[in-house]
């Protein structure tokens, strides 16, 4: 029998050994097996609930400095899932979501227009101005009818007097399609068109009134083509549309009681608009309010997918399971920007949590989330052999894609990320989540505090960067998918001096493994 087994332990043995010592990512390291798994085959496939299902376990976090439609288009784009804050008004998240449904990648929806009467001069203008890169423009006229299309090499100088219309290719010599015939894969067809046509580069998109609609660009769709080859395959709903989540709170009316309708009110809207997922996001979900509100939802929508919490135990998750949750974000605390374990001395470390967590999951028929603390590739790999997906906020808040401002402070570039708990934050909205109201929130204990991170590289390569270290830990463990990576983790503690020895030492470093 091999020596392994007693020093490296299956997650029941080792937790149940350390029970009442409570363990985070750092705490454990996960030991080598025998594999047959080549990294780059190793499949990441999850499925959250019925009806929904990711190619990459990574949800980017409900808060106002992670998660609007920009994101969620990248996370799904990726293969996971976003999950559109609430601290916005409700019409504005509305539209969010619907940004996110609508989008077609490589379909530029708002193509930068001119009309027939304007100036090449002013064209030429508006592109100093703006420093656009291109210089092809579709000619529309008051009502978005399509009349025809400056070509880049009409705008010049020396035609600076003349009129857009003097230059156009008019409206019969310029080859669109109507947007009824993109069909379930508009790139493709883009792409076939690019191809049947020699030496055209743009595709003008039309509703059925010649409206125009959109613009593809040939450099795009070759960029996007190249790209699918390589890359994980983007999270779809039936009809070929971005999947994106949407979070609401569980809001009171003036007596203190769960305002129903309003939820159920707004639960219908982000539906009607596409939401293919709900999530019951406050930092308690072991409450009566929480509960509730998943049940009202449940009862309205009994095929949706719903996503509550948080929670750290196994009787929480056994209580959102039991009032119709599909899947239980679970974490208290472990979050970058949390304060809550120093404010309210409560929550658990992670592994833990999880490992509690999961076992009540199994039990209850539903998945976990593990939500917050997680710092590198490796903690996901950690978290994954526990949970069914991670929720990332600090490691997406630097992206581009964030909502934010890039601010610069002595020479380096910053955005802003802030607690969901934090005063800034609970007074944009977020009070209900911690259990206060919008309007003494200033006077409330705040549990998040505000930070910066760092302007980071696109979501899309921060994800590929996660995803790598997932397939590179898979392959560690010979796990050809998530289940097996469940099943074969085996764990060890790892003490301060372990610790140190985990990450470069007495080195002096010169290129950080970011690249
Ligand atoms: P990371 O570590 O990825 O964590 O930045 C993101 C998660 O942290 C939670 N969150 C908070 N927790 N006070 C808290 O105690 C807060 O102000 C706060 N804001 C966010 C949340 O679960 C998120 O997904």
């Amino acid at each position: 029998m091999s020596l392994d087994r007693f020093f490296y332990r299956g997650a029941d043995q080792f937790f149940r050994d350390q029970a009442g010592v409570a363990l985070t990512y750092d705490d454990v390291s996960l030991a080598t097996l025998y594999s047959e798994i080549v990294p780059r085959d190793a499949s990441f496939e999850t499925t959250l609930a019925p009806g929904l299902h990711l190619h990459l376990p990574i949800v980017s976090a409900d808060m106002d400095t992670v998660t609007e439609s920009r994101m969620a288009i990248a996370l799904a784009l990726t293969g996971g899932l976003g999950l559109i804050h609430y601290n916005m008004p409700q019409k504005q998240q509305l539209s969010e979501v619907s940004r996110v449904k609508n989008h077609v990648h490589g379909l530029i929806r708002e193509p930068i227009k001119v009309s027939p009467d304007q100036l090449i001069g002013d064209v030429l203008a508006i592109i100093e101005e703006k420093k656009f890169s291109f210089s092809t423009f579709p000619v529309v006229d008051g009502s978005g009818v399509l009349l025809g299309l400056l070509p880049g090499h009409c705008v010049r100088a020396r035609f600076a007097p003349r009129a857009v219309i003097e230059a156009m290719i008019p409206r019969g010599g310029v080859l669109t399609i109507c947007e009824d015939e993109l069909g379930d894969d508009p790139i493709m067809r883009a792409d076939r068109f690019f191809t049947e046509n020699i030496g055209i580069h743009k595709l003008l998109v039309v509703d059925r009134k010649d409206r125009l609609r959109g613009l593809f660009t040939l450099s795009d769709i070759e960029r996007i083509t190249q790209e699918r080859s390589l890359q994980t395959k983007p999270a779809r709903d039936e009809k070929f549309r971005l999947l994106c989540g949407a979070a609401v709170s569980a809001p009171r009316d003036a007596s203190g009681a769960l305002d129903c309708a309003g939820l159920l009110a707004h639960a219908g809207a982000l539906v009607e608009r596409g939401a293919d997922v709900l999530a019951v996001s406050t930092a308690h979900g072991h409450t009566l309010g929480v509960g509730d509100a998943v049940r009202a939802i449940r009862a309205e929508f009994p095929a949706l997918p719903i996503i509550a919490g948080n929670v750290t135990s196994a009787t929480g998750v056994e209580f959102l399971a039991s009032c119709g949750a599909n899947t239980v974000k679970v974490g208290q605390g472990p979050g970058s920007i949390c304060t809550t374990r120093v404010v309210a001395g409560v929550g658990i470390p992670q592994l833990t949590a999880l490992y509690v967590c999961a076992k009540a999951a199994e039990h209850a028929g539903v998945t976990i989330l593990a939500d917050g603390g997680i710092t590198k590739s490796g903690d996901i790999v950690k978290a994954l052999t526990l949970s069914h997906a991670v929720i990332c906020g600090s490691l997406l808040a630097g992206c581009p894609e964030a909502p934010g401002q890039i601010m610069e402070i002595n020479g380096k570039f910053y955005k802003q990320y802030r607690g969901m708990g934090s005063h800034a934050a609970m007074k944009a909205g977020s009070a209900a989540r911690y259990g206060h109201v919008k309007d003494s929130a200033q006077k409330s204990a705040a549990e998040g505090v505000e930070a910066l991170k760092e302007v980071s590289a696109p979501a899309d390569s921060v994800l590929a960067q996660l995803a790598g270290g997932l397939q590179s830990g898979m392959g560690y463990l010979g796990a050809g998918d998530l289940a097996a990576l469940r099943t074969n983790a085996r764990y060890t503690r790892v003490t301060t001096a372990g610790l140190r020895e985990s990450a470069p030492h007495d080195i002096i470093e010169v290129k950080t493994g970011n690249g």
